[in-house]
């Protein structure tokens, strides 16, 4: 990895669909509560980054048998029971907390266990205390090799005797998550309480449904947890692991940023993580807005301007996702207040320092207070003016610092496509996402490929709603091919040419001049230069006789590289995509487009639609033209996507649309 990795800007909308890799919280959880309750377990969809490979190594160490399979992302345990095999290791817990906590806390159910635990540097003054105490209060005993209450030390393990026992997680909730585990394993009932509060609620949460998943349930009494295990018959076990929803949160935040949208595949699967409600205060605010499509969320720029001068959150809850947040302020339109943050300086490096120390490079002032960070931005132009020069983030080998400050190098700020953050040590995101820069930087548009998008159905089925509202979401370029039909049907008609001659129509069809003009993001068709009043072609007249053109081969060989000319068109005024809508876009205009929907509906709901929009039209009759001509007739595609948007909204219709263009 390079020593710095400058960022390039979105140049185009975003449009894309990321599937974060598994979470780190559950893959180590589930790690140690397969190595607790004992047999063989399969790990499915774990994340492989430096953490979770710490973990498997110190259960390793410890005697558990552990097969990585990086490639399918499995990892297999084999736990003779809960106790640790060897009762002699020596541990390395690298910068990872949860490693550091539960691997301290599974030692100590060893009885006549001795074991060296070391880490690196930022480790040792991450909090361990509460946990130490509530161990040795059990039967351990430690001998500190640095600091007191700190690592590295000797953990000598008696087992945990059990009965009350009451912890201080209030500087960091993997302590009680850690005695949670353990707890059901001890030599006798151990009934947890927490003294004080403690940090990340849903964390906790997340401890105890992981815990019930692998058979050990705890109830939560007169202000104490007791947890019991009941072994699942044969003790083979597959746990399937979330997506990562604090990875997510740099694409749910990234439309925010760059526009468009951006598909989070496997959302839905995300229960047990506290840090999912992030899209929710997201959108809240005005930033995003989302929506779930199958298992999917899809997370799209808001419209949103009316904004208040300063808004104050509280990310206690959420706090791994403050920093998503807070490194994108620089680009907000009001002041940003985020509270509940202060155990975030015990975490990778002190959070709120160096976050406020990064901003302070982007904003006209940052404030922190021990639990809080108040952020007010610059006004843009002395933003894009600070983007002239590259400014390097430094990351304090901190991953999330890292992949935030990415989002926000994400914006063209410069208007040129230029960056203008530079990310100092970017192999840091291995930590929980080693391929996260490869992912943003496939998230982009700007391959130089046009993507295409074919929208094809019969009259009525709500192809121009849905095509133009995809199409302005994603910025791409828009075109309705049936008002191509219908200009050719209307300069014909206005020279007394009539269908049923078309032997004429084609004779003068050579002196139907099309050119092309961009209204908003639509091409729409000239004639001789002059753009044709939109009722023009929608008469009645048109309505019936247009059908009957389009019949005829001559006309559609016209259009066909008329409407193929389309697509050098939308390249060259600077369009990442193009949204075609007709009768035959992805069967004929464009066999291979990226994506193809043929959009359906039952004929009273059509007929009901265009009653609604005060149109008379013979929709049925049209349709039966079109699918009945011998030239390019109207019909599904082979491989297409069929909708049928009988009893769907508008949209419904343009929230799976889009969901299938982001995922192509
Ligand atoms: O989409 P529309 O209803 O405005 O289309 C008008 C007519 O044009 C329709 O009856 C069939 C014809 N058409 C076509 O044959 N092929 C296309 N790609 C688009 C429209």
């Amino acid at each position: 990895m390079p020593t710095e990795i400058a960022i390039k800007p979105f140049r185009f909308k975003c449009a894309s669909s990321v599937l974060p890799p598994g979470s780190k919280s559950l893959t180590n959880r589930a790690m140690i509560l397969a190595a607790l309750a004992g047999g063989r377990t399969r790990i499915e969809g774990a994340l492989f980054s430096r953490d979770t490979e710490i973990m498997a190594d110190c259960l390793a160490r410890l005697g558990y048998v552990v097969n990585l399979n990086r490639f399918e992302k499995t990892v297999e345990i084999e736990s003779p029971g809960s106790r640790p095999p060897n009762s002699c290791a020596r541990l390395h817990v690298g910068n990872a907390g949860t490693a550091a906590r539960f691997v301290t806390a599974l030692a100590a159910l060893r009885r006549g266990g001795k074991y060296r635990f070391d880490c690196d540097e930022p480790m040792r003054s991450r909090p361990m205390a509460g946990l130490i105490e509530a161990l040795e209060s059990q039967g351990a005993s430690f001998e500190f090799l640095g600091e007191k209450n700190a690592l590295p030390f000797i953990l000598k393990a008696e087992g945990l005797k059990g009965g009350g026992v009451s912890v201080d997680a209030g500087a960091s909730s993997q302590m009680l998550s850690a005695l949670l585990m353990v707890s059901a394993f001890a030599d006798s009932p151990m009934r947890v309480s927490l003294r004080g509060d403690t940090v990340s609620k849903p964390f906790v949460e997340m401890t105890l449904g992981i815990m019930s998943q692998f058979g050990v349930k705890a109830d939560f009494e007169n202000g104490a947890y007791s947890a019991a295990f009941s072994p699942s018959a044969g003790a083979e076990r597959v746990y399937c692991v979330e997506p990562d929803a604090t990875a997510a949160s740099y694409f749910i935040a990234l439309p925010a940023v760059a526009g468009g949208a951006c598909e989070i595949k496997n959302f839905a699967d995300c229960r047990l993580q506290g840090d999912a409600a992030f899209c929710g205060i997201l959108s809240k605010a005005g930033l995003i807005d989302c929506f779930a499509v199958g298992g999917s969320l899809v997370a799209e720029a808001s419209e949103r301007r009316d904004f208040p001068e300063s808004l104050e959150l509280d990310f206690n809850d959420i706090s791994d996702t403050f920093l998503t947040l807070a490194a994108i302020s620089p680009l907000l339109p009001f002041k940003l207040s985020i509270r509940g943050i202060g155990h975030t300086r015990a975490q990778e490096t002190d959070r709120v320092a160096a976050c406020a120390a990064q901003l302070r490079k982007f904003c006209a002032k940052v404030d922190e207070t021990e639990d809080s960070i108040s952020i007010t931005p610059h006004p843009p132009e002395r933003l894009a003016e600070i983007a002239q020069t590259t400014t390097l983030v430094n990351t304090y080998a901190d991953h999330r610092i890292a992949m935030s400050f990415s989002i926000l190098a994400s914006r063209d700020v410069r208007g040129d496509g230029r960056p203008w953050i530079a990310i100092e040590d970017p192999g840091c995101v291995s930590k929980t996402w080693a391929e996260f820069f490869e992912v943003l930087y496939t998230a982009r548009s700007d391959s130089g490929a046009l993507r295409v998008v074919a929208v094809d159905g019969g009259a009525a089925v709500g192809k121009s709603s849905v095509s133009k509202e995809c199409a302005r979401i994603l910025g791409y370029m828009h075109v309705d091919t049936g008002a191509h039909y219908r200009t050719v049907a209307y300069a014909l008609l206005g020279e007394g040419i009539s269908p049923g001659d078309p032997a004429l129509v084609a004779e003068r069809l050579k002196s139907v001049k099309l050119g092309t003009v961009l209204c908003g993001n639509s091409a729409r068709a000239t004639l001789d230069g002059k753009l044709v009043d939109d009722a023009l072609i929608r008469t009645e007249r048109v309505n019936s006789e247009v059908a009957k053109f389009a019949a005829i081969a001559e006309v559609r060989e016209f259009l066909k590289s008329y409407q193929r000319s389309m697509a050098d068109f939308a390249r060259s005024h600077g369009f990442a995509g193009l949204i075609m809508e007709g009768r035959d876009i992805g069967s004929v205009i464009f066999p291979d487009a990226d994506v193809r929907i043929f959009l359906d509906a039952d004929e009273q709901t059509r007929a009901a639609r265009r009653a609604r929009e005060g149109i008379a039209d013979s929709i049925g009759l049209r349709d039966a033209m079109d699918r009945s001509r011998k030239t390019a007739p109207l019909r599904c595609p082979e491989s297409a996507e069929r909708i049928d948007t009988s009893n769907m909204t508008k949209e419904e219709v343009v929230r799976l649309t889009l969901s299938l263009i982001l995922e192509s």
